[in-house]
This record gives structure tokens, sequence and C-alpha cells, in this order.
């Protein structure tokens, strides 16, 4: 069995976790920066690099603190090496390289893709290679393949905007507040998902691809027109994604036959309506269905060392001048 120590700092979460590689989180910490970044409506990179700055050093003790376990008793030490806003990136990538320097263990710069992609198997024991994934964040919306550590077969992705973008610019425009997917979600429980009429971007297209810009103008229409709550047009827009999200999904299982589940991470996981329908396709198809718990789809450090762990029981450990990536396909 191996203990991971695992950082996470790429965007505005800073976390870090101690985890076995038998699925045991000893710790998870985490510190996020809402109330910094809140007044800009938006995560603000310069501000999110000094926040993990100052609190990334503190996490990691409480993390040990907690665990009852020290420095000495880590086999590797993973950290976040991109995609993400570079500055945040850099501060987890060298905390991690100099604690592995001072402690002579291995270090393993994980894709934060992968810490998502993975987190389906840190929740579930007996999810197995592969399976398919729709990965939904906020940076990133992706149908993939998931063969094995460090095997992904993209086969969809967005062509604009990501699901959690257009969740975040959709709580931006109809002031709902931030962060904005908890908050379109709030919203939307107190409307009428069929009362604005909004476009499902490429529904039913032979096209493999998400599209979410088109939605999000609508969104500004419809505001604009002044006929409709906030609340009806949230659950609307909440529909509409997941209107999409749900026939993309359906198109790629046809794609992936191999698949033994369907999967679904990434902080857009964390809705209820997403997990819902995407539970109900799976049922359509005759598939399993696996999405961790909600901590665990929202940014966190327990995934990072996850798949630092998975990456360590493959032999892919990294060497100390590994630098950080503000991009980074998976
Ligand atoms: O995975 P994540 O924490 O960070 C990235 O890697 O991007 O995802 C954050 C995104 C944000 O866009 C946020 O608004 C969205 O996930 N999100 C949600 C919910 N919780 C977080 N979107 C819809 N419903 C939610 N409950
Ligand atoms: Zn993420």
């Amino acid at each position: 069995m191996a203990l991971i120590l695992g950082l996470e700092s790429s965007c505005d979460e800073t976390a870090a976790a101690l985890i076995t590689s038998d699925r045991d989180v000893l710790s998870h910490k985490l510190a996020g920066q809402e109330a910094a970044h809140a007044p800009y409506g938006g995560v603000v990179p310069e501000i999110a690099a000094r926040a993990h700055v100052e609190i990334l050093g503190p996490l990691i003790e409480a993390a040990f603190a907690e665990s009852g376990k020290t420095l000495a008793d880590v086999d590797a030490i993973a950290a976040t090496a991109g995609p993400g806003l570079i500055g945040g990136v850099m501060v987890g990538l060298v905390t991690a390289k100099a604690l592995a320097l001072a402690s002579a263990k291995p270090l393993v710069a994980v894709n934060h893709l992968e810490g998502h992609a993975l987190s389906p198997r840190l929740a579930d024991a007996s999810l197995e290679f592969p399976y398919l994934l729709l990965l939904v964040s906020g940076g990133h919306c992706q149908l993939l393949l998931v063969e094995g550590v460090g095997r992904y077969r993209r086969l969809a992705t967005t062509i604009d905007d990501a699901a959690g973008e257009a969740f975040d610019k959709t709580a931006k425009l109809l002031g709902l507040g931030f962060p904005g997917g908890p908050a379109v979600e709030r919203a939307a429980a107190k409307g009428d998902p069929q009362s604005v009429k909004l476009p499902r971007p490429l529904l039913g297209s032979r096209e493999p691809h998400f599209s979410f810009a088109g939605l999000k103008s609508a969104v500004l229409r419809a505001r604009d027109a002044g006929t409709h709550s906030a609340q009806d047009i949230a659950a609307s827009f909440q529909q509409a994604v997941v209107d999409c999200l749900t026939d993309r999904t359906r198109g790629a299982l046809e794609q992936a036959a191999e698949a033994t589940a369907l999967v679904v991470a990434g902080g857009v996981a964390a809705n209820q309506a997403v997990r819902g329908n995407l539970e109900a396709l799976a049922a359509e198809a005759g598939l399993r269905f696996v999405a961790p718990p909600l901590w665990l789809c929202t940014d966190n450090a327990a995934m990072i060392g996850w798949a630092g762990a998975e990456r360590y029981a493959a032999g892919l450990t990294d060497p100390l001048d590994i630098a950080a990536r503000a991009r980074w396909p998976l």
C-alpha cells in the first residue's frame, strides 16, 4: 500500500490531501477563495496565485496533522502540473518539488483533467476500464473513452464554451452571484424549465461536439426581454444544458460499445439535474452509472492524490525539472 500527498492549486481552490492506494482518504483539506473573487464576478488569476501562496503551506500541515502521518511516511508527492491558471499551478507544483527534494520521494506531475477523469475510480473500487466519461468542468466539456491510466480517447469536445463556463456566465447575466453553477441550480429549483424557449445547439446532429455560446446569447436576450423571472430563465437554461449533455452523450455511447459504464465527473457533475438525466440515459443503454460524491466532483486534492496513486502504481513518476503548463490536453 502506498501513501500519497496530493496538492491542487490550478484555479481558485487550494487543497491538500493524504490518500492511500487502497482508497483511504486519510485527510483532505480545502480552502475556497470565493470571497476574494466575488467582487469581480470571476476568478482573478493574480489574486488566486497570491492566495495559494498564503494558504497552501498551512493546509499541508493541517492535512498531515489530521492524518497522523508525516512527510517521512509518504511514498510519493503528487501535484497538479496543469492545465490551469499558470501562477496558481506553479505554486502547487513548486511546493511539491520542494517537498520531494527535501524528502527524496518521487514527484508525480498530474494533469488536472486526469484527476477528474480517474476520480470515479476513487469513489467506486469496482469501476473498471474502459468507461465512457463525460468530463464537465469550468474549463472543459469533453466525452472521453477512458481506456487506462494515461490512455484517454477523446470522442468530443466543446467548440466554444465549457458547460461550467455557461453556468457561470448565465449566473452573471442573471445577477445570481458567484460561483455560478450552484447559484443557477438553486434558482432553477424555483423556476419552470418549460417557461423560456431556448436553443439546444447541435441537438440531434451527427457532429459529436458541444456548443454553448448560442445558449448564453439566448439567455441574454431572454433577460433583456424582461418577460420572465431569473428563476424561470435559470430553470430553462439548466434544462437546455442537460438536454445537450444527454444528447451528445447518447451519440457517444454508439462510438464506445466497449464501455463498461457511463461516468460523469468535474464540477458540473455536482448538478442534480445533470446527474439524474445521465443516470436515466445509462439505464436506457443498460450500462452502470457512476458519479463521484459532490465533494469529489468540484476541485479537490483527493482526486489529484488518487491520480498520483494510480500513476505511481504504474511506475509513472516525473523529474523535478518538469514544467507547469497552462494548456495541457489529455
Ligand atoms: O471541476 P471544477 O471545480 O473546476 C474546474 O476544473 O473548472 O468545476 C467548476 C465548474 C464551475 O464552472 C462551476 O460553476 C461548476 O463547475 N459547478 C456547477 C455546480 N457546481 C459547480 N455547475 C452546475 N451545477 C452545480 N451544482
Ligand atoms: Zn477541475
